[in-house]
């Protein structure tokens, strides 16, 4: 897997261990923006070391790709961007600094990891995304990204942050053949 890429703003790029402190600071410790993820806001800087390390080490194992997300303008580490492959199909997750919302960040981030993630791996056939319920603005990236709502699964996720568990979840995917039409397309 390609391990830096550059877009028209950012730079997605494997992480290192003196990410550690910006992930930490940027977005890892902010309740607002761990609020639908899967694990509670990280509230010591050694916590974001092993899941730096974590995301270092599933890289070797050639199904799991973490990216940490940095903006061309300054460098500075805005989020991170997670590519999922297991055989046919793939998944991915996204979390963004709450300061760089809205901004297209994600959308442009996801749009890259499906083209990368179809063009490393030629047997991936599909690749699929989760959000909670509530996530629209998830959900909404998704949509921009070319994915096709697929429908809701109940009680599936157990999000930490949230009130009532276990969660039901949006899924949205997209297939290779749909990827590559809508690129002929534009
Ligand atoms: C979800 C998240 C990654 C989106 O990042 P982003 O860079 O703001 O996304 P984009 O700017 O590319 O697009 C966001 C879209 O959602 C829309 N949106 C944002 N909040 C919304 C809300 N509450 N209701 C409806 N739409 C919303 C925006 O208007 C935008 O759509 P538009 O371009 O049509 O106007 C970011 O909010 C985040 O990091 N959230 C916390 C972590 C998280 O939930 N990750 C996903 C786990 S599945």
């Amino acid at each position: 897997m390609i391990e830096r890429i550059i877009t028209e703003r950012l730079i997605l790029r494997k992480p290192v261990i003196e990410d550690k402190t910006e992930v930490f600071h940027s977005y890892a410790s902010d309740p607002v923006v761990t609020k639908y993820m899967m694990w509670e806001p990280l509230t010591e800087l050694p916590q974001a070391e092993v899941f730096i390390k974590r995301c270092i080490e599933s890289w070797d194992s050639g199904k799991e790709f973490s990216f940490v997300i940095a903006k061309r303008e300054n460098s500075r580490i805005i989020g991170m961007i997670r590519l999922g492959v297991n055989g046919k199909t793939g998944d991915f997750g996204y979390v963004f600094d709450k300061n760089e919302w809205g901004k297209g960040y994600a959308t442009e981030a996801l749009k890259t990891i499906l083209r990368i993630a179809l063009e490393a791996f030629p047997g991936l056939m599909e690749i699929s995304g989760i959000c909670d319920i509530e996530n629209t603005a998830s959900a909404r990236v998704m949509e921009k990204a070319g994915l096709c709502f697929t429908g809701i699964v109940r009680a599936r996720s157990f999000r930490p942050n949230m009130p009532k568990n276990p969660r039901d979840d949006n899924v949205y995917s997209i297939r290779r053949s749909q990827f590559e039409s809508a690129i002929r397309k534009s």
